[in-house]
């Protein structure tokens, strides 16, 4: 089981989308699959049908008790072969309930290694925040996936994140690599391309090399419930996913290989 995270602690950059049209290729491409919806908002789930509101079989569950098996609140997307475990608003107060309790940064990494066997890969939408939630995250995944929007302004989020991220990691003493993701790109915008090499110029060894670009099929796709990737696959939006993902699993290839020549 593969697992990445999607985040960004600057809102509306692509996250939720992100981690729909990165998971959907794979199950259509008949890789079990399932999202996380760790954001209170409940973007993702909603997505999909759920109500975040009122959403029994949530995310929030894991929480309130960490030994409680996965399987039961896993639910299918619609999609074949795509699950989620949908979101509860009340997750929005874990930080409070949790305070310093013992192993609460862990309890996705326990979860998930509960249905190890039964998928190939998982991605967790995080919400924009920095939390427990987010930190539950970082500690279950392998790589983070961190959307960004081509304007200047998203440059403050990202450096945010990657504070963040470098906080986290070095307090447990790991690193945890990242992709940066540029999203909603439109090459016909003057500041999108200077905010674009800009982005280039400060993380060149994070960004990755291709951009997703501004498609209004995503908004289309989302008002029907389905992923942009089986709505139209032959989309710019869809078609930018999957180089995307290519190049995800690439890197992790590789990596894995260096892992195993060091083994
Ligand atoms: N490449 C794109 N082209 C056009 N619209 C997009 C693109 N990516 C995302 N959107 C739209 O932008 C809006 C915000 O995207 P999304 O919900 O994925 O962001 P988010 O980072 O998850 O937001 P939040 O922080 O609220 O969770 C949505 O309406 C989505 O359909
Ligand atoms: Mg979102």
């Amino acid at each position: 089981m593969r697992v990445f995270a999607v985040a960004n602690q600057k809102g509306g950059v692509g996250k939720t989308t992100t981690t729909v049209n990165l998971a959907a290729p794979l199950a259509v491409a008949g890789r079990s699959t399932l999202i996380l919806d760790l954001d209170p908002h409940g973007s993702l789930s909603s997505y999909f049908g759920f109500d975040p509101d009122i959403e029994e079989d949530s995310t929030y569950r894991l929480f309130q008790n960490s030994n409680k098996d996965p399987i039961n609140l896993i639910r299918n997307t619609g999609v074949e072969r795509l699950d989620i475990i949908p979101a509860h608003s009340a997750l929005a107060t874990l930080d409070r309930q949790l305070g310093a309790k013992e192993g609460k940064g862990l309890v996705i990494v326990n979860a998930l290694e509960k249905i190890r066997k039964k998928y190939a890969y998982v991605f967790i939408d995080c919400p924009p925040v920095l939390g427990v939630l987010m930190v539950n995250a970082l500690a279950a995944c392998e790589r983070l996936m961190i959307p960004v929007q081509s304007e200047f302004l998203a440059l403050k989020g990202l450096e945010g994140m990657v504070r963040t991220l470098n906080m986290i990691t070095s307090a447990k003493g790991t690193s945890l690599p990242y992709t940066i993701i540029p999203t909603m790109y439109d090459q016909g915008i003057d500041v999108a391309r200077d905010s674009l090499q800009l982005l280039k110029d400060t993380y060149p060894y994070n960004i990755w090399d291709d951009v997703i670009p501004f498609d209004s099929q995503f908004k289309i796709a989302s008002e029907k419930g389905v992923p942009l990737a089986v709505f139209n696959p032959r989309s710019q939006g869809s078609i930018a996913y999957r180089k995307l993902l290519t190049t995800l699993l690439r890197i992790t290839y590789e990596l894995d290989q260096k892992t195993a020549a060091v083994a």
